[in-house]
C-alpha cells in the first residue's frame, strides 16, 4: 500500500505511486452494480410505460395484467434506486476520499484543473498517455455529478411525484413530492414528459460511461472494470 500522503484528493496519484491502491469500498461496489441493474430495469419498463406495445390484441387487461406487472417492476426498482442513493449519500460521509469524488469534485484546487486539462488533451488524442489516476479522472467526476447524480435525483423526485398520484392523498409520496412537484411543473402530463426526457439524458450518460470504462481499461495506465469489482486500482506499467 502506498503512503496515503502520496495520494492527492484530486483523484490523481503522484508519480511515485506504483503499488495497487484500494479505491472503491465494498458498499460502493455493491451499490454500483445494483444501481446499474435498477436503472436498466427502470429504463426498459419506463419505456414500455410510455410506449405500450400491446394495445388490445392481448385481450382485456384484467385477464393478463401485463402493464400492471410492468409498472410494479418499475416501482420496485424505483425503490431500490432511491434507497440505494440514500445509502450512497450516507457513504460520502463515512467512506474513503474516493466516495466523495462524484458529489464534490475538488474544482477549487490547482491539481484538479491540471488533471482536467490533461484528460481533455488525452481524449482529443493530443496527449501520449493518461495521467496516473487513483480515483475518477476529473472529466468523469463532472459527468458523474451533472449527468448521473443530478439526473438520478431528478428521476427520483419526479418519479415519486407521479407515484404519489396513484397512492393518493395522505400517502408519504403524495405528501413529500406530489404536493409541490406537480404544481411546479404545471400538470401531471408535463411531469411525465420531463421524467421521460430525463431517461434519455441518463441513457446518454450510460452509453458514454460504459464506452469510456472499456476504452480506458485498454488504453490507460491503470485498471478500470476490475477496480469496480474487487476495489483495487493496479498501475499496469509499474513506471513512476
Ligand atoms: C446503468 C448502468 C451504469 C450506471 C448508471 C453507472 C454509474 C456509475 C457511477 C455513478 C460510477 C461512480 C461510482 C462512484 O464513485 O460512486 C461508476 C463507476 C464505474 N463504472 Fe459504472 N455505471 C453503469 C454501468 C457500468 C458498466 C456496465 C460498467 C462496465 C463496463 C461500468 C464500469 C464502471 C467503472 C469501471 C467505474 C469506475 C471508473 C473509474 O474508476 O474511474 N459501469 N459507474
Ligand atoms: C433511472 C430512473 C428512472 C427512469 C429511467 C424512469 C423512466 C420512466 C419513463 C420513461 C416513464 C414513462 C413516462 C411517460 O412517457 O409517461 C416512467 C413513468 C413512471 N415512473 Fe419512472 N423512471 C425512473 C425512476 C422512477 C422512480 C424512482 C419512480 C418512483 C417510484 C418512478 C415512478 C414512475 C411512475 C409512477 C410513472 C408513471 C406510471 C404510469 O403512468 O403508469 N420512476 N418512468
Amino acid at each position: 500500500m502506498p503512503d496515503q500522503s502520496q495520494l492527492s484528493w484530486t483523484g490523481v496519484a503522484s508519480p511515485q505511486v506504483t503499488a495497487p491502491v484500494y479505491v472503491y469500498e465494498l458498499p460502493v461496489r455493491i451499490w454500483h452494480w445494483l444501481v446499474a441493474a435498477a436503472i436498466t430495469v427502470l429504463a426498459i419498463t419506463g419505456w414500455l410505460i410510455g410506449n405500450p406495445p400491446w394495445p388490445l390484441f392481448l385481450g382485456q387487461p384484467y385477464n393478463h395484467y401485463l402493464m400492471g406487472d410492468i409498472r410494479l417492476a418499475h416501482f420496485l426498482s424505483g425503490y431500490v434506486l432511491a434507497l440505494g442513493m440514500m445509502v450512497r449519500i450516507y457513504w460520502t460521509f463515512v467512506g474513503n476520499r474516493y466516495a466523495r469524488e462524484i458529489f464534490v469534485p475538488r474544482v477549487w484546487t490547482k491539481d484538479w484543473w491540471h488533471a482536467f486539462f490533461r484528460t481533455v488533451r488525452w481524449y482529443l488524442l493530443i496527449e501520449r498517455e493518461t495521467g496516473k489516476e487513483t480515483g475518477h479522472n476529473p472529466l468523469a467526476q463532472l459527468a458523474m455529478l451533472f449527468m448521473f447524480v443530478v439526473g438520478v435525483l431528478f428521476e427520483i423526485i419526479t418519479g415519486f411525484a407521479l407515484y404519489g398520484e396513484g397512492t393518493g392523498y395522505g400517502s408519504w409520496s403524495n405528501h413529500l413530492f406530489t404536493s409541490w412537484v406537480i404544481p411546479l411543473f404545471g400538470s401531471s402530463q408535463t411531469v411525465h414528459t420531463w421524467h421521460h426526457l430525463a431517461m434519455w439524458y441518463l441513457i446518454m450518460f450510460v452509453i458514454v460511461h460504459v464506452y469510456m470504462a472499456i476504452r480506458e481499461d485498454i488504453m490507460s495506465r491503470q485498471t478500470m472494470i476490475s477496480t469496480m469489482v474487487d476495489g483495487w486500482r493496479y498501475f499496469k506499467d509499474g513506471r513512476p
